[in-house]
């Protein structure tokens, strides 16, 4: 692929280059819990690139500040650097009022909070949370509306406006209302998960049934913390005032209240400092996607024909696999800038003496990064209520060495996404279907975000062309994840 119009501009730009009162939860009661860990370390990756998790003492005053109770918060919620193994586990209830007493009796003590996992003594082996659907909700009386229209529909009723191809691509499990429930299990090893699995299926019994699995987990090696397609991830959720203790450069700074419920919205008082989850499966075309980037390598004088095939990943995507910017580092990789937290956050897409309205050179418009998050979209300011706290991991096997030679997969493998926020129109839906599949934004002929996106023909020589699905939506579903005074005083009786 010759693109001689951005070769010329990228070696000019390589050359140049808090929420109201306190409810106590009887945090006492949690004491008992055993076993308990060391090292935190252990629990979760260790990655240069991500900033490290606030100690206790930095995230209770912190909390104070804002006024959040972390005794009170589910322990997923904060920004955190990414489990080793996971495992997504959807229910149905199959006796609303047997389920609601155990929930309250021995379910409710399991659940992981937020203090747990940011105190070494107190952190489990495995951590649990727990989240609700809407059919999960009225399967237990609980009717008062959370005043969520995307949360009270469900998601496959809106699959057509999140941009999937269609119903016959889900999971048959997802299509339709039957899940009431998750329960998001996350540990150093898949035994640890399974024991704590068969515990608590054990626990709940006939009170539930088991509607489909999700295992997810941290590549290995080196890849450790990348996704599928090999690029590093989770380097840029938001800092959330309250739990990010030293924000690093970049992060966009935001109330609890894009990720956590507040009281405003006309929303019941006991949805408080709870979060939406939305779940996605995306299932990711490796070896396809990897073809195409070695067909279409991008030629520029000097490049390899694999520095080109690199570039061209680098610029569907937003950033080069080690996580660094190309908006920072245009041209070639720069891992060291890429493995810095202090500055691989570090920008915008707007430049001095360059059209941020024109200029691609350094970053196309239709790179996924700069889709789902604009930054400084034609030197608008960046706001803060289109946001979202990502929590993905990816889901089952590394590439064999038959997809690769065929250049085709034959094993299902992809990206369990999680979003948490307050709003599911305002932070996922919203990126999803007004950013990422808006073939107009962030300016007039952009096409497709080139990485997540449907087949597209960027209009623009500038935009990487993307000709075939490298991601598809194999369906999901949309949870609330309560509070844990939620839970004691109103899910569970
Ligand atoms: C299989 C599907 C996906 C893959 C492989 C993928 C990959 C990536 C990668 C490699 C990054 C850069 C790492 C980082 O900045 O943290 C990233 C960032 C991001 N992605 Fe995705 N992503 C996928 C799906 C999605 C979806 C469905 C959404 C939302 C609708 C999304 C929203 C974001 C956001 C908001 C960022 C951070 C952007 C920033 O803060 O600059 N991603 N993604
Ligand atoms: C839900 O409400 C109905 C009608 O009041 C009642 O018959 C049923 O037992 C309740 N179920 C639960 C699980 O509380
Ligand atoms: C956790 O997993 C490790 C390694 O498989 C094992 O040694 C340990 O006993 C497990 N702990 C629990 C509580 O399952
Ligand atoms: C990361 O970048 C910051 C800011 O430029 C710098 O002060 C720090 O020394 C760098 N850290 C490493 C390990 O290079």
């Amino acid at each position: 692929m010759k693109l001689a119009i951005i070769s010329t501009a990228i070696l000019l730009a390589g050359l140049a280059s808090a929420l109201g009162s306190h409810q106590d939860y009887p945090s006492a009661r949690r004491e008992h819990l055993k076993p308990r860990r060391k090292h935190y370390q252990l629990f979760v990756l260790d990655l240069n690139a991500q900033p490290h998790l606030p100690t206790l003492q930095a995230a209770i005053s912190a909390a104070e500040e804002a006024g959040l109770n972390l005794d009170n918060i589910q322990g997923n919620l904060p920004p955190r650097i990414g489990m080793k193994k996971e495992l997504f586990y959807f229910f149905g209830i199959a006796h609303p009022a047997d389920f609601k007493s155990k929930l309250a009796t021995q379910i409710l003590p399991l659940i992981t909070t937020t203090t747990q996992l940011l105190r070494v003594d107190t952190q489990p082996i495995t951590a649990i949370n727990i989240g609700f659907s809407q059919t999960g909700l009225i399967a237990m009386n609980i009717t008062e509306s959370l005043n969520d229209p995307l949360f009270s529909q469900g998601q496959f009723a809106g699959l057509k406006d999140l941009g999937d191809r269609g119903p016959a691509d889900w999971v048959p499990e997802f299509a339709g209302t039957t899940i009431h429930g998750v329960l998001p299990f996350a540990s150093d090893t898949e035994d640890n998960i399974s024991n704590a699995v068969s515990n608590l299926e054990s626990t709940l019994g006939d009170t539930i049934t088991k509607i489909y699995s999700l295992k997810g987990a941290s590549r290995p090696g080196s890849e450790e913390g990348h996704e599928h397609f090999g690029f590093q991830d989770g380097i840029s959720n938001p800092a959330i005032i309250g739990f990010t203790a030293d924000p690093k450069p970049g992060k966009l700074i935001t109330d609890p209240d894009a990720i956590l419920l507040n009281l405003g919205r006309c929303r019941p008082a006991w949805s408080k400092e709870g979060s939406f989850l939305a779940f996605r499966q995306l299932k990711q075309f490796v070896p396809e996607f990897n073809k195409y980037l070695a067909d279409n390598a991008l030629e520029v004088p000097g490049l390899s024909a694999q520095q080109g095939s690199d570039l061209l990943g680098a610029r569907v995507t937003g950033r080069w696999k080690s996580g660094t910017p190309i908006d920072l580092s245009p041209l070639f990789d720069d891992p060291e800038l890429g493995a810095n937290a202090s500055r691989n956050n570090d920008f915008n897409y707007a430049h001095p003496g360059e059209n941020i309205r024109t200029d691609q050179s350094r970053c196309p418009f239709g790179a996924h990064l700069r889709k789902v998050r604009p930054r400084a979209a034609g030197g608008i300011p960046e706001e803060t209520v289109n946001t979202m706290m990502r929590a993905g991991i990816p889901y089952r096997p590394e590439v064999g060495e038959d997809e690769a030679a065929s250049d085709t997969t034959s094993v299902e493998r992809g990206l369990a996404f999680v979003s948490y926020q307050s709003d599911l129109s305002a932070g996922f839906a919203f990126i999803q279907q007004h950013w990422s599949d808006d073939e107009a934004f962030p300016i007039p002929g952009t096409g497709l975000d080139a990485l997540i996106g449907r087949p597209s023909f960027g209009k623009d020589p500038n935009t990487p062309r993307v000709f075939a699905d490298f991601v598809i939506s194999r369906g999901g579903e949309y949870f609330f994840t309560p509070s844990l005074s939620a839970i004691a005083t109103i899910i569970s009786v």
